[in-house]
């Protein structure tokens, strides 16, 4: 695995289903894996939370921390051109960037600085995963559809009305042959991400995604999904991520000083807590506390990146972290990692609200949501209390 690659420019996890997942309320600390750092930012629209995020890849800690000094150092419509979600010239974002530089790390500039081409397009488009989409979008959505067919995608329509265009005018086999292609495990792992990041799980990727894909197409409106307008267009126009939008941005700036990050795996993580705050290695300046007790994990699909078993002592001691009644969100896209794999007694399900909220997830990349709440642990046998 490249550790200099930054893999993921955005978030690919709905923040809807994140925040409705978690439902974090005042005074409580959440956990969150950082990716492009958008979902932990919009945890902070939730009052009175407080927010770790953690990855293990230098280069996605390193965009939270340029995210983070955008929202404190430039206007709402400066931050959308330093990320590339509006157009401006790469001399625009250099004198953008010039403002946020004094607020990153030292091995957060060392990265932004390393190679300034990123300023042509900005954030968002530069990593492995979103130039991957862009291969989609440019190269194979032209092979499936002529660009009068392309342009009549996101037009406004009824249910009914998306159903039918969907069915006689979008799913054809060209279509469903040339996705196939695109989205398999091999193309994904290759060209999107990495090769490990999709060793388990036995189903066919592709086969899921269509389906995840007619999902959001039809059963919800794609005109207010900004998932969507990115993928088929590259851009979010007005339909911006939860974090990005201007009602969010004021409050998220307010409560930046709640959010504190560092360079960690997970496991690390654990293992810190384990043995002491002593034993977490220093990596970044903005060291997030070792807060005993989480009421909220975002894992977002991490533990498809291990074996089953391993998945389920990882949620066992993500339990004993746990605070009571904490909950945790994660999703599934090839592999099956759910609480079930935890040993008993550690996590309750909540089948109906990750349902629910998966009804209305608008990222198309995964099958499953997984909601759980930490059960408190039974009193040890033969023990007696009072
Ligand atoms: C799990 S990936 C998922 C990204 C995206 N949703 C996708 O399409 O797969 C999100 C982030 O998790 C980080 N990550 C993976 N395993 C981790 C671990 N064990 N501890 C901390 N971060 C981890 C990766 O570096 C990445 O930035």
């Amino acid at each position: 695995m490249n550790e200099r690659q930054l893999r993921y420019g955005q978030c690919w996890e709905d923040a809807g289903c994140l925040l409705g997942g978690l439902d974090p309320g005042p005074g409580s600390t959440v956990l969150s894996i950082a990716s492009g750092g958008e979902n932990s930012l919009a945890l902070l629209l939730r009052e009175g939370v407080r927010v770790i995020a953690i990855d293990r890849s230098p280069p996605q800690i390193a965009a939270l921390e340029l995210k983070v000094a955008a929202f404190r150092r430039l206007t709402h419509p400066e931050l959308l051109r330093l990320l590339g979600a509006q157009p401006a010239p790469a001399a625009r974002r250099r004198d953008l960037y010039a403002r946020c530089r004094s607020d990153l790390s030292p091995s957060a500039l060392a990265f932004w600085d390393a190679d300034p081409a990123w300023l042509a397009c900005g954030v968002l488009p530069v990593a492995r995963f979103e130039r991957y989409l862009a291969l989609f979008r440019r190269l194979v959505l032209p092979l499936v559809h002529g660009a009068r067919r392309r342009s009549e995608l996101l037009l406004p329509r009824s249910p009914a009305e998306r159903q039918r265009w969907y069915d006689a005018c979008w799913d054809g086999w060209r279509w469903r042959w040339l996705f196939r292609l695109f989205f398999s495990r091999a193309s994904l792992g290759t060209l999107g991400t990495d090769p490990s990041f999709v060793r388990y799980g036995h189903d066919s990727q592709a086969e899921q995604l269509l389906a995840q894909v007619r999902r959001v197409m039809v059963e919800d409106d794609p005109l207010r999904n900004p998932y969507l307008h990115w993928i088929l267009r590259g851009r979010y126009g007005d339909v911006l991520p939860l974090a990005l939008r201007p009602q969010s941005f004021s409050l998220i700036r307010s409560r930046l000083d709640q959010l504190s990050w560092r360079r960690l795996a997970l496991e690390d993580w654990l293992d810190a807590g384990e043995s002491g705050p002593t034993a977490t290695p220093t990596a970044a300046p903005n060291v997030a506390p070792n807060v005993a007790r989480i009421d909220g994990f975002n894992l977002s699909n991490v533990l498809e990146y291990v074996e089953a078993p391993e998945a389920g002592r990882l949620l066992d001691r993500l339990h004993r972290r746990a605070a009571p009644g904490a909950r945790l969100v994660l999703w599934n896209r090839l592999a099956e990692r759910h609480t079930g794999l935890a040993p008993a007694g550690r996590w309750r399900a909540l089948d109906g609200v990750a349902a629910e909220l998966h009804r209305r997830d608008q990222v198309p990349f995964y099958r499953r949501l997984v909601v759980a709440e930490a059960l408190p642990l039974a009193a040890p046998v033969g023990r007696r209390h009072g």
